[in-house]
């Protein structure tokens, strides 16, 4: 067999929990994401031929072990079960900056699944490619959760609780709300931070967050900015993670004083989000870079919709 020319797909980055619903709860972002491109080889296995990081050079610490790149975990999970013989290679662009808390593993995994697949002589439904992603995403983070796999791969906003893997809720989004995601110069690994997490809650904190995640799933289906705001909240894990992100404290007062929604980490972090109304979000990003800056970070920003589109091939 000839070796066969690149597809290429990209997938977006993703903030994880969103806040009010650890693990299960995920929004596509737009402006940032990773691309893996894959072929098929003659030679048998899967292998990476190359890393590159945002600047387009070798990126200088992500692994091209296949072992040890989520996107390669993800592509030959596929590609086993695809029972195809012949071999693989990739080449992984990122574009979403590590241990960011923006889905940047699950972009990386993503986006090998939905080039693989298209690499198939009968390529899977796109659902049918979370438990590959996964396979990826759980190596990076040592946990099952799907909350940046699956709005990575379907884009949006997305439920997608542990307990009712591989289903993945697309959820309706509220009119004229954006995200707001602000990255400060900080990484945080997101294994350690998980492991660093309580082991236990009280039933107050229980039925606490669980009000929460029911208020703000019921205000996406019934378009109430208000209740969504009410139930913008993380009372067990945000107090648990802040300070490992010593700006977030100033960072969240800004937005809020801006007039935000609600403000939380996205994922572990150190990446903080805001969601608020569309006509306020230019500002809010620019008042949340500027806390950020003042505390001594630099920082990037990203405006979104909270429809923004899930992985797609590209020509
Ligand atoms: N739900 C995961 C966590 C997301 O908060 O640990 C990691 O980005």
């Amino acid at each position: 067999m000839d070796d066969s020319s690149f597809v290429t797909a990209f997938a977006p980055a993703s903030i994880g929990n969103l806040g009010v619903g650890f693990d299960m709860l995920g929004l596509a972002i737009a402006g940032a994401g990773d691309r893996v491109s894959a072929r098929k080889t003659s030679k048998a296995g899967v292998s990476i031929r190359e890393v590159r990081g945002l600047d387009g050079e070798i990126h200088p610490t992500l692994s091209s072990k296949a072992d040890e790149n989520t996107a390669s975990i993800a592509a030959k999970s596929l590609w086993d079960k695809s029972g195809d013989d012949s071999g693989l290679e990739l080449i992984v662009h990122k574009g979403v900056p590590l241990q960011s808390g923006m889905g940047s593993s699950a972009a990386s995994a993503v986006a090998a699944a939905v080039a693989v697949n298209a690499l198939l002589d009968e390529p899977l439904p796109r659902e049918a490619l979370l438990e590959h992603a996964l396979a990826g995403e759980q190596f990076a983070s040592g946990g099952l959760h799907a909350d940046n796999v699956a709005p990575s791969l379907i884009g949006g906003l997305v439920l997608c609780p542990q307990v009712l893997l591989p289903k993945m809720i697309s959820l309706p989004v509220p009119t004229g709300v954006s995200s707001v995601l602000v990255h400060p110069e900080l990484q945080v690994n997101t294994a350690d931070s998980r492991n660093r997490l309580a082991k236990g809650y009280s039933m107050h904190q229980w039925l606490t967050q669980q009000g929460y995640l029911a208020g703000f799933i019921a205000a996406c289906n019934q378009n109430d900015i208000e209740l969504l705001a009410e139930c913008l909240r993380d009372e067990i894990i945000e107090p648990q993670r802040a300070e490992s992100v010593p700006c977030f404290p100033a960072v969240k007062e800004s937005a809020m004083k801006a007039g935000a929604l609600g403000c939380s980490l996205s994922g572990s972090g150190p990446s903080i989000f805001a969601l608020c109304l569309d006509n306020k979000a230019a500002n809010i990003a620019v008042m949340m870079e500027q806390a950020c800056r003042k505390m001594g970070y630099e920082c990037q920003s990203w405006v979104s919709p909270l429809d923004a589109a899930g992985a797609r091939v590209e020509d």
